[in-house]
């Protein structure tokens, strides 16, 4: 192969690479992004390249790398493993994949070391063998919260390291059917002369674990803290190498955090986990709705709770909007949670359709307790939540809302209705308003009144 030039440039933002500096990227447009890094051409050949195409491949069908026949590929690493958490279960499709290369990404201090220390403390007593490598924290530091969470038993080994060829040999030897490496950017090859966090660094680092895992038959997690942009630091590339995309979200401030697939080779991306950050690590949160409405203002205008799907999951969630006569000559509005731009819009369906004059009004809409929502379902209960701060009317605490709503002031069909209004009834809702369309596949269930309704005029007709 004729010799590469020995230094490229790379966007610290996306992972753009260039022969040259350039201002601006144009993989993401980010200016002033561009720094200079040692060529890794050689040695991601046979990092990413080849460990993809022979190690890689090889190591799950055992063929090397001629072509096979679909039921020719052997299976035997296939059986997923029971991670100990029913809530990382569902976010991995159903258990740890043998061989996969799991990222889990997120803020620092959100929780992503207690989560995999707990993982491992649950496979280890499954009697998996598992080996956590930090490059983090010191064994008296791991130790120190390993006593927080509890009593660890079974394979489980502990190692401090940070040089990838020393930990490449270890694991060959150990063969752990489970490794844990907190974090990727602590992570270095010494033929690499770029620092650990470095996007050459981490994306030759990877390289080297997608080998080991495909190669070996190992289920890898990687950590990778987020930069504020929300991209695991520098390298986007990170995520197009590994298998899974995990991003472990929430305020620090809140005590629950939400495990979110974001990529599954394995499973649906729609799926998310529920925990709660106690003294004693991470707890599941079994029913996610009920702790999402926690601390529910009793007889107070402007909150209605909605239900949106999660995956296959329905979780309820409080929307509250507080609309006030302006001050100034331009009324301001804001939206946490959910889509500005979509509170706006519907904002000029009530103005147009109801003939309400919001013009002259601020308008704040909320989705309590941090939820990020953007499913269209929610639209009704912005809806419902701005008219009822507009008229001051308050809308019954055991009410619950859904339906898409459109220009015309129409209300749409939303999908799995089914289980948004099994879930009411779970937590002792005993209305609920939805799309009228909605009503004629329904089986309703027994103790919750059904209002269908197929435009917003209805709202007001019927005293909401
Ligand atoms: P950590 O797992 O170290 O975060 P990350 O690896 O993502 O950087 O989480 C650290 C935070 O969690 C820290 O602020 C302390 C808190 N914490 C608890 O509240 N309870 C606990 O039992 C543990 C172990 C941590
Ligand atoms: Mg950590």
């Amino acid at each position: 192969m004729a010799k590469t030039k020995s230094t490229v440039f790379f966007c610290k933002s996306c992972g753009f690479e260039s022969t040259k500096w350039l201002g601006q990227c144009p993989g993401c447009r980010e200016w002033n992004t561009f720094t200079e890094a040692p060529s890794v051409k050689a040695g991601a050949a046979r990092g990413l390249g080849q460990s993809a195409r022979h190690a890689g491949i090889a190591g799950i069908s055992g063929a090397g790398s001629e072509a096979v026949r679909l039921e020719e590929i052997d299976m035997t690493h296939q059986p997923r493993m029971d991670a100990g958490s029913t809530e990382l279960n569902r976010v991995l499709g159903g258990g740890i994949v043998p061989g996969s290369l799991i990222l889990v990404g997120g803020d620092p201090g959100i929780g992503k070391s207690t989560l995999l220390l707990q993982t491992c403390r649950q496979l280890g007593a499954a009697g998996r063998s598992v080996l956590y490598i930090s490059g983090e924290e010191s064994l008296a530091q791991i130790r120190m919260r390993a006593d927080r969470i509890g009593s660890f038993t079974g394979n489980l080994s502990f190692y401090c390291e940070t040089n990838l060829d020393i930990i490449e040999e270890k694991l060959s030897l150990w063969k752990p059917e489970v490794v844990i490496i907190d974090s990727i950017q602590t992570m270095y090859r010494e033929e690499v002369s770029a620092v650990p966090g470095s996007v050459s660094q981490v994306r030759e680092s990877t390289a080297v674990l997608l080998r080991l895992a495909k190669g070996l038959g190992i289920a890898i997690f990687i950590v990778g803290h987020v930069t504020k942009e929300g991209t695991v630091a520098g390298p986007r590339i990170l995520e197009h190498m590994v298998d899974t995309v995990l991003y472990f979200e929430g305020d620090r401030m809140a005590a629950y955090r939400i495990l979110r697939a974001v990529k599954n080779r394995f499973g649906s991306t729609n799926e998310i986990g529920v925990f709660e950050m106690g003294e004693r690590g991470l707890s599941e949160v079994a029913n996610p709705s009920e702790y999402m409405l926690n601390g529910r203002p009793e007889g107070a205008s402007g909150s209605v709770v909605t239900c949106t799907m999660e995956g296959t999951r329905p979780i309820l969630s409080e929307v509250q909007a507080l609309v006030s006569r302006t001050n100034f000559g331009m009324p301001r509005r804001t939206a946490a949670g959910t889509d500005f731009n979509r509170v706006n819009l519907l904002m000029a369906v009530l103005e147009k359709r109801l003939g309400l004059a919001l013009g002259q009004c601020d308008a704040y809409v909320n989705i309590a307790g941090g939820m990020k929502i953007s499913e269209p379902s929610i639209d009704l209960a912005i809806v419902m939540a701005i008219l009822s701060s507009y008229q001051d009317k308050i809308i019954d605490s055991r009410t619950m809302v859904f339906g898409e709503v459109g220009l015309a002031g129409e209300v749409r069909a939303v999908s799995m209705v089914q289980q948004r209004v099994d879930e009411a009834v779970k937590l002792g809702f005993t209305t609920c308003i939805l799309p009228k369309v909605n009503l004629a596949r329904l089986k309703k269930p027994e103790g919750i009144r059904l209002i269908g309704i197929s435009g917003v005029g209805e709202l007001l007709r019927k005293g909401n």
